[in-house]
């Protein structure tokens, strides 16, 4: 077994300085940075051989699903989880995720993104529980393209990685995007679909997108968020010269040409 030294961000509360310590950690082949914060949590020393506070940070599933514990890894927005050490540079660089209320340590509060998918009515409306019969078909493309998108797990690392995501925006980001593409995209989800597109047509919404890119380049389930919120543009645009030529009120945001 050989050694790993491990550089984390520290900050004990939200209020508080954050300052940097280092760990000297024992890994085992095909450990992963989780590994590694348990052993801290095991032996809190740190590298100068003194004791300290274990690192907090947040997990659940252990399999790239939950997104519970993203965090920043030699500067890139991942999944602790899914980080191989063997994979990566040493030493290993751990930072909380920047674009949420810290909590401690590398475990901040995603809150925020969940609020967001409730403004964009994230979810298939039903009428109660009983057996309602077969739902509509979905063509087998559809069902691809959907199922991928359904793979998002609010992980944040899209949220992150996008500068116009940040305090002097209300900018909602890409993860909202996709899941406004997701349901609208389900045929009884679609019922929805114009709440959805007002939604993002509004303050917060897609026209914060600076085209930058980033988003989908970090994405750990590879949603193709560039081109979801390409289309999105797309339809909010249309749906806004629809209901100007309507002569319809605007809705929240919607700016009438002209
Ligand atoms: S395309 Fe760029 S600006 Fe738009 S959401 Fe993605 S990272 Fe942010
Ligand atoms: S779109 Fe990708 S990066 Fe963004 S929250 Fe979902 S899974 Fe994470
Ligand atoms: S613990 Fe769930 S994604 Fe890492």
């Amino acid at each position: 077994m050989s050694d790993v030294i491990l550089k984390i961000k520290r900050q004990e509360s939200p209020n508080s300085r954050p300052y940097w310590e280092e760990f000297k950690v024992p890994v085992a082949p095909k450990a992963n940075v989780i590994s590694l914060l348990l052993e801290i949590q095991r032996n809190p020393v740190n590298v100068q051989g003194k004791p300290t506070t274990p690192v907090i940070w947040d997990c659940n599933c252990l399999e790239e699903v939950c997104g519970a514990c993203s965090m920043v890894i030699n500067g890139v927005a991942r999944q602790a989880c899914a980080a191989l050490v063997d994979t990566l540079s040493k030493p290993i660089v751990l930072q909380p995720l920047s674009k949420f209320p810290l909590v401690r340590d590398l475990m901040v509060d995603r809150q925020k993104m969940f609020e967001n998918l409730k403004k964009i009515k994230a979810w298939v409306p039903i009428d109660g529980t009983y057996y309602m019969g077969p739902g509509p078909k979905v063509a087998p493309s559809v069902q691809d393209e959907r199922y991928l998108i359904s793979c998002c797990m609010t992980c944040g690392c899209c949220m992150e990685a996008c500068p116009y995501v940040n305090p002097k925006t209300n900018y909602m980001g890409p993860t909202c995007m996709g899941q406004v593409k997701l349901f609208n995209a389900h045929p009884t989800g679609a019922m929805y679909k114009d709440e959805r597109l007002d939604a993002i047509a509004g303050d917060g919404g897609i026209a914060d997108c600076g085209n930058a890119q980033n988003c989908e380049r970090v994405c750990p389930k590879e949603i193709p968020l560039v081109s979801i919120i390409a289309e999105l543009n797309r339809e909010t645009a249309f749906r806004g010269f629809n209901r100007w030529l309507k002569g319809k009120p605007k809705g929240p945001g919607l700016a009438a040409p002209g």
